[in-house]
């Protein structure tokens, strides 16, 4: 969306405002005239009562349609400012789900919500109050210009001599004014960013007391943006006052020219005194205008904000392929890095053969969390490729890829609505016996049914009491709803006893049999029986094969299998079913 196309958008919608107000600001000038009219007829002597009393009613009808056109206008003005600000955030978030994740990891989050947020707002700040003002400004300048040329050109022309020189201030300061509200807008931004992160990371900074540094650079950026805060304000108010003198500076050349004309003769004195009313009336009126300016900056400003979000292309997707390739899964030579520095993922082959049951195995940060959002489509490769069935998954739809791959992530977010919704999330039109079904197959219907309102309890009523396991079964529920082929489990890290464990597997070992399992494991007296054993460590695999071949040739894996050991003293001897 570019400035332009919205701008173009915003003003047919608020041309309406615009006649409001133009009527509105000339009913407010007509009894300046009228008054003047009388005067003039005073000083001739010429005036009856009844049009004393007509003039006072004709100022206060003027007042009236002044007030009601007013409104009306900054009524419609907020109706399109606020249809327009609804449109620019439904385009941001719009724009926003067609990014991927890699683009949501350069921006941070606070600075995304940000401008949904606050930068729309000043966008409706300018809309709604400041271009009706613009407006009102422009046209009661005209009117004014207008008038005091019919009184007496001259002293028309002398009411604007000093503006060449205003513009002329004003295009050496608005280069000033730009950098300097966009140092401030950065600051502003930046100290949300960091009051963000700070407020969500105070658990953490309490429950490892390491509260120092990030106390610090909070403390800096909120210095920093009191520091460009204040020289914004002097940075406005120093220039403003100098324009102001020049405004002046065309009504002292206005009064000297209208008393020399007066003292010829030229102009009687009722013409004078409107002259000079009016000119006072130009003059603060062009001030008000040179103070929308900075107002207008802002916005500027703001618009090239939300601009550095709408104009990010989303990445290309390739030509689509609509039959869905089920077969092995296969990873040739990938290599892949979050921040284009650190590998994850380093020389990556692997297969994962149809209908069988894999298990990557590994210590914390090597990479196994990091394969499967590869295998999802979540991020893509720096280099090598991954097919299924043959086929690139760069060359699937989202949609596509996501009905042949399903996933039980580690960390399980739910939807704050019912539990049964959630699991729906699987299949949207399956019934309540189906999602009943489901969750009995992943071991979990018994615990919903112990909570108050069963599965239409919210999760967020139930969210303290739902563990890590309890949500990674909901997960496998909606997973069974889905019915994908290749599934991919990747165990919740928190520690989970014998009894949630033992029921996670016979989740799994539910889902069905003609199904390519994915199971990252923590815990590996639940991965004895797989068809293969990936070790992986720092982003590499470093063996391979099942539990038996593994526990003779890898060492890794004997010292994990020993620490396991240790952990749950649990002899894994033999293979359990899955
Ligand atoms: N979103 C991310 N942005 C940047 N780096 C990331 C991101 N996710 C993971 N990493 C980094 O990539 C590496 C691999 O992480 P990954 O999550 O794949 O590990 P893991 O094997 O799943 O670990 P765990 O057993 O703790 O779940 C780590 O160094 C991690 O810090
Ligand atoms: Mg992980």
């Amino acid at each position: 969306m570019k400035e332009n196309n919205f701008m173009k958008e915003f003003k047919k919608k608020g041309r309406l405002s615009s006649v409001l107000t133009s009527v509105s600001v000339i009913a407010g000038m007509i009894p300046i005239f009228v008054v003047m009219l009388m005067v003039g007829f005073l000083s001739k002597g010429n005036v009856v009562t009844g049009s004393i009393w007509a003039l006072g009613a004709l100022i206060c009808l003027c007042q009236a349609v002044k007030a009601v056109f007013y409104a009306l206008a900054i009524w419609k003005a907020h109706d399109s400012a606020y249809s327009s600000l609804a449109e620019i955030r439904l385009a941001l978030i719009e724009h926003l789900r067609n990014m991927t994740l890699r683009f949501f990891q350069k921006r941070k989050t606070g600075d995304l919500a940000n401008i949904i947020n606050h930068d729309v707002e000043r966008v409706e700040l300018y809309l709604a109050h400041t271009l009706p003002e613009v407006v009102i400004t422009n046209v009661l300048l005209a009117v004014i210009f207008i008038s005091v040329m019919i009184l007496d050109w001259r002293l028309g022309l002398a009411m604007i001599s000093t503006i060449p020189l205003v513009f002329l201030a004003m295009y050496i300061f608005n280069k000033l004014w730009t950098r300097m509200i966009e140092k401030y807008h950065q600051s502003v931004k930046t100290m949300s960013e960091d009051l963000m992160e700070y407020i969500a990371t105070i658990p953490a900074i309490k429950a490892f007391s390491k509260d120092e540094k990030k106390t610090e650079q909070v403390l800096d950026s909120l210095h920093a943006y009191i520091a460009w805060a204040k020289k914004a304000t002097i940075g406005e108010a120093i220039p403003m006052s100098f324009i102001m003198m020049l405004l002046e500076g065309g009504m002292i050349v206005l009064t000297i020219l209208g008393s020399i004309l007066l003292r010829g003769n030229q102009i009687d004195m009722v013409k004078f005194i409107l002259a000079v009313i009016l000119g006072g009336q130009f003059s603060e009126a062009f001030a008000r205008l040179m103070s929308f300016e900075h107002s207008k900056a802002v916005f500027k400003n703001t618009m090239a904000t939300i601009d550095s979000v709408m104009g990010v292309e989303p990445e290309e997707e390739n030509e689509k392929c609509r039959d869905l390739p089920a077969g092995d899964i296969e990873f040739k030579n990938i290599h892949f890095s979050y921040d284009g520095e650190k590998k994850a993922l380093e020389d990556i082959n692997l297969v994962f053969q149809k209908n069988t049951v894999n298990a990557i195995v590994g210590p914390s940060g090597s990479g196994k969390s990091t394969l499967a959002n590869l295998l999802m489509g979540f991020w893509k490769a720096d280099g090598g490729k991954i097919t299924i069935g043959g086929k690139s998954i760069d060359a699937m739809h989202e949609r596509d890829l996501s009905a042949l791959v399903s996933i039980v992530q580690q960390e399980v977010f739910l939807f704050n609505t019912s539990i049964a919704e959630n699991i729906r999330i699987g299949k949207k039109d399956a019934g309540r016996e189906e999602v009943i079904e489901a969750a009995k197959k992943a071991q979990i219907h018994d615990m919903i049914m112990s909570l108050p309102r069963g599965y239409e309890t919210a999760v967020g009523e139930a969210g303290a009491r739902l563990s890590g396991g309890e949500k990674q079964r909901i997960s496998i529920a909606r997973m069974i709803l889905k019915n994908a082929p290749v599934v991919i489990l990747d165990e919740a890290t928190a520690a989970i006893d014998p009894y949630h464990e033992y029921l996670i597997q016979k989740a799994i070992s539910n889902l069905g049999k003609n199904k390519t399992l994915i199971i990252i494991a923590h815990h590996l007296n639940t991965i004895t029986h797989a068809d293969q054993i990936l070790v992986m460590e720092d982003g590499r695999i470093k063996a391979r094969g099942k539990h038996e071949e593994l526990l003779k040739s890898s060492r890794m894996y004997q010292a994990m299998v020993k620490a396991q050991n240790e952990v749950d003293g649990w002899q894994i001897k033999e293979a359990k079913a899955l």
